[in-house]
């Protein structure tokens, strides 16, 4: 959007919000004088064009309603005009001194320029690597003037709160700073300890739909993430604010902490086995249900099965990584492995798939070549050890195939 046409839509929105100000009440808040004017995005199918979203997703931005006035970030531009009426109730006539941006990726920087046509004396605060990836943004718009740039350990005065800050580099792309209020103690944290889903989605289990998010879109930079916690742990923390999801205070800020500190060093978070298969007609499905029955008999609590040509493959991704050993069941497809397959074992690859025990299943008709090309593939995967006799099916499942998957259990629950 032009600086002149963001003008221009704003003088509308005004008049609009004008109107509407006075009946929307802000449904949340996080202190007394740190409003919520996050929104809710009841229709977007799929977050970065990829991920499901059966509950919908939120955006969060507050405001620090002090002596100076500072909104932290904005939203998708999909919800503008929420925000916009949001920002306007918050504000109740005041004009804000500053927008935090703490990360710029679309979801959350999509009305920068909005707001600072609106506001044109306010300050934009955030790294310096931000900067100029807001340029990268909005290249119609120069912000030069209004930027005020922010480093590991700056603070700025707003009265009673003084916000200090930490970079948080590919927590989760590498101009995010994070926010510390002192005061309140609360960290407003950028895409960390985030979900997917509206506000209220899975009320009573956070941690569902959060590691899902954190696996798929964190999940490469276990390293940054535990760098992050160690900057936290610096902090009294009472309150944490993410940009997607619910704020998070009390057992539930515990949990997550907890969850994080697991999911950042790659830790098993459950005992159990995770199975991953791809079925053309149907054989490698049952195949891998047998196995999954056989781990049952074994003892083996949870079993959890992904059919990666139906099933959502992100929850995939976030299974293979919540369990710590897992299996991966493939045909044997045009010489080859399934693509489906293949496609699955490169994500987790990219997604920095490591220190887990993995068995293979493959199945092949007339000449099986699954096996070796997932073990080839897993072969500079860092930590993870592959069971060294895969289980191979020709065709339909026999009384047979039972022994091998039988073995190929004992060999992965060793
Ligand atoms: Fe929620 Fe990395 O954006």
């Amino acid at each position: 959007m032009s600086y002149l046409y963001a003008i221009i839509v704003n003088n509308k929105n005004d008049q609009k919000m004008t109107e509407n100000a006075s009946s929307i009440k802000l449904d949340r808040t996080v202190t007394d004088d740190i409003a919520y004017i996050g929104c809710e995005d009841f229709d977007i199918q799929q977050f970065e064009g990829q991920y499901y979203l059966p509950e919908g997703m939120c955006y969060n931005s507050y405001v620090f309603l002090d002596d100076k006035i500072a909104v932290m970030d904005t939203t998708d531009a999909r919800c503008g005009e929420q925000w916009l009426t949001k920002l306007n109730t918050a504000l109740n006539g005041r004009t804000p001194d500053y927008i935090v941006v703490q990360h710029v990726e679309p979801d959350h920087s999509s009305l920068v320029a909005t707001f600072m046509a609106k506001y044109p004396n306010a300050k934009i605060i955030c790294s310096a690597a931000a900067a100029k990836m807001l340029a990268l943004y909005f290249p119609d718009v120069n912000f030069a003037a209004n930027i005020q740039t922010v480093k590991e350990g700056d603070t700025l005065a707003l009265g009673k709160h003084t916000l200090q800050f930490a970079t948080a580099p590919m927590v989760h792309w590498p101009e995010v700073i994070v926010t510390y209020d002192s005061t309140d103690k609360v960290l407003f944290s950028a895409d960390a300890f985030g979900k997917f889903g509206v506000y209220d989605a899975e009320a009573d289990d956070w941690s569902c739909e959060a590691r899902r998010y954190y696996f798929n879109i964190c999940g490469k930079y276990g390293a940054q993430v535990q760098a992050l916690l160690k900057k936290a742990s610096n902090f009294d923390i009472q309150t944490i604010c993410p940009l997607h999801g619910p704020i998070l205070k009390g057992e539930m800020l515990a949990e997550a902490l907890r969850l994080y500190n697991i999911w950042g060093a790659y830790d098993v978070e459950s005992e159990g086995v995770f199975i991953a298969y791809c079925t053309m007609h149907g054989n490698t499905g049952k195949a891998a249900e047998a196995l999954a029955d056989i781990l049952r008999e074994k003892g083996v609590e949870k079993v959890a099965l992904n059919n990666l040509c139906e099933d959502d493959w992100a929850e995939g991704i976030e299974d293979a990584f919540k369990y710590g050993k897992i299996v991966l069941a493939s045909p044997t497809y045009d010489g080859g492995l399934f693509p489906k397959m293949v496609d699955f074992i490169h994500h987790l690859k990219i997604k920095n798939y490591q220190k887990r025990r993995i068995a293979l299943i493959e199945n092949g008709s007339w000449a099986p070549q699954a096996a070796r090309i997932m073990r080839e593939m897993l072969t500079d995967f860092k930590d993870v050890e592959v069971c060294p006799t895969a289980a191979t099916v020709r065709g339909a499942l026999k009384q047979a195939d039972l022994a091998s998957l039988n073995a190929l259990a004992d060999e992965l629950l060793k």
